[in-house]
């Protein structure tokens, strides 16, 4: 049977900063660091609302982050632009490369779920408006759990509501390194998906699986891998 993939969403399938040319209407030259503070504050407030037990949607960490990036970065975004922005974000634009890739590893085979911070619901909307939820057998939403990731449990439940046996033949697939070592430290393969150069990986000696620039080289990796660890030399 042809490996499990896990794909993580905000980040790796969908563009996380996809707002910025709307952001520049209202936030001028400041809009790429207001992208970049309400995305780093959306995963800060999910870790912690983890951490305190303490669990609301990871929408909610969306809206209250959206709220502090604001008051950050000094842009007076009125009541109603912070709706219509709260309301483009479940219609974020995929990568480009993640369609055809997707269409590729489907048609080889692979079990492929979505794996997500987000609400099954904010989930399904995002992927349709992709146009890639067809490539999906399911999405699996930590909201089940009312946890976040990297919280172990939450990869335990994508074993178990994925039906994979053995954890070392489930993939998670994400190009957040927090992430990448949450499976990984959870017993699952995992790639990370380095989009840039310049990304860093976390330094704290638990490494990826696999490390790929573009979704289009995932399958070839894996299955190389695959065909290593089969003669033993992996
Ligand atoms: C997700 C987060 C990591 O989609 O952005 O799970």
């Amino acid at each position: 049977m042809k490996p499990t993939l896990a794909f993580d969403v905000y980040g790796t399938l969908i563009d996380t900063h996809g707002l910025v040319s709307r952001l520049r209407e209202t936030a001028g030259e400041k809009a790429e660091e207001f992208s970049r503070i309400w995305r780093q504050k959306q995963l800060e407030y999910s870790f912690r609302r983890g951490l305190m037990q303490n669990y609301e949607t990871f929408a909610v960490c969306t809206r209250n982050a959206l709220d502090y990036a604001c008051t950050y970065c000094r842009v007076p975004f009125t009541v109603k632009q912070k709706d219509d922005l709260f309301e483009r974000y479940r219609t974020l634009p995929a990568f480009d490369d993640v369609e055809g890739s997707l269409r590729a590893l489907d048609a080889s085979g692979f079990r492929m779920f979505a794996f997500s911070n987000g609400s099954a619901e904010a989930v399904e909307a995002l992927l349709a408006a992709a146009g890639i939820r067809e490539h999906f057998l399911d999405v699996v939403s930590v909201d089940d759990l009312k946890s976040f990731k990297p919280n172990p449990a939450v990869y335990s439940h994508f074993l178990r509501k994925s039906g994979t046996t053995g954890s070392s033949s489930a993939w998670l697939i994400s190009s957040n390194p927090f992430d990448v070592i949450g499976a990984v430290s959870a017993g699952m393969r995992a790639v990370w998906v380095k989009r840039s150069p310049e990304a860093i990986f976390d330094p704290w000696g638990i490494e990826p699986t696999l490390t790929i620039s573009s979704l289009t080289e995932l399958e070839e990796s894996i299955s190389v891998y695959l065909a290593v660890e089969g003669t033993g030399n992996c």
